[in-house]
């Protein structure tokens, strides 16, 4: 898979990039990730990439040609009134405005082969930039930062380790927290004992299908302690309601 993100600040991503299982991963071939400076199709001496908000009012906004042209030129041009009117991929914008990211999110990114990342800076991006050249835009949560660079670092991490073979495990990500609906069981390795903390009996028993089970009705646990809120959509069998009703769980 593909990433292309466009930023002002390329040096902030690559740090995490090539120190992270994500270098390895793209060493194999399994994913590419690459930066483009969006100054670089600034125009003029002075290389701008904002300017003052028309109607007034503080700070700054990114100007709309600069990102316009460094997405086309990587992408090629789309317009809905040419023959080619959709992008080569989704064109994401990454801002506190979009739709909320989440594991469900991260697992639809991850079946395209490619996808463009706009991270944005100052206190907003020009309207056109939204309304004719991105496809989708995603916010990280209900919170404001400084700009885009981290929302795209954390939408790549958490996209990239769903596409096999970027996680070790061959079993990958399928017990993840969220990935079944539900939040992870507790881990544990050696020592048995630590300053006096046992690991449970029951995973040094051997019995896979104990530990199966434990593992099943702590995830249920956790999440009813911590998130009860996502019981309503996870995928629970009539073994697991019961489970829960006896911890105190009303469904409905
Ligand atoms: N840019 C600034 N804040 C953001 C957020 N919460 N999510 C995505 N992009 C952002």
């Amino acid at each position: 898979m593909r990433f292309d993100v466009f930023t002002l600040l390329p040096e902030t991503l690559s740090p995490y990039l090539q120190a992270s299982i994500l270098q390895k991963a793209a060493e194999r071939g399994l994913i590419e990730i690459a930066l483009h400076n969006i100054r670089d199709w600034t125009r003029d001496k002075h290389h701008t990439t904002d300017d003052t908000p028309y109607g007034g009012g503080g700070g700054m906004v990114m100007k709309p040609e600069p990102v316009f042209e460094a997405v086309e030129s990587v992408l090629g041009r789309f317009d809905p009134l040419s023959a080619t009117p959709e992008p080569a991929c989704p064109v994401i914008m990454l801002s506190p405005q979009g739709r909320v990211f989440s594991q469900r999110v991260a697992d639809e990114l991850s079946r395209h082969e490619r996808i463009a990342l706009i991270c944005g800076r100052y206190e907003g991006v020009d309207e056109r930039v939204h309304e004719h050249l991105v496809t989708d835009e995603i916010s990280i949560g209900d919170y404001v930062l400084t700009g885009g660079e981290l929302p795209a670092l954390v939408v790549i991490d958490a996209v990239a380790r769903l596409i096999p073979g970027v996680l070790g495990d061959p079993e990958g990500a399928a017990d993840d927290s969220h990935a079944t609906g539900l939040l992870e069981y507790p881990h544990y390795t050696r020592p048995p004992e630590f300053r006096g903390w046992k690991v449970p009996d029951v995973l040094l028993s051997g019995h896979h299908g104990e530990v199966d089970r434990w593992r099943r009705e702590q995830a249920l646990l956790r999440t009813l302690q911590r998130r009860p809120d996502l019981l309503t959509k996870a995928d629970l069998s009539k073994k697991d309601l019961e489970f829960l009703k006896k911890h105190g769980y009303e469904a409905g």
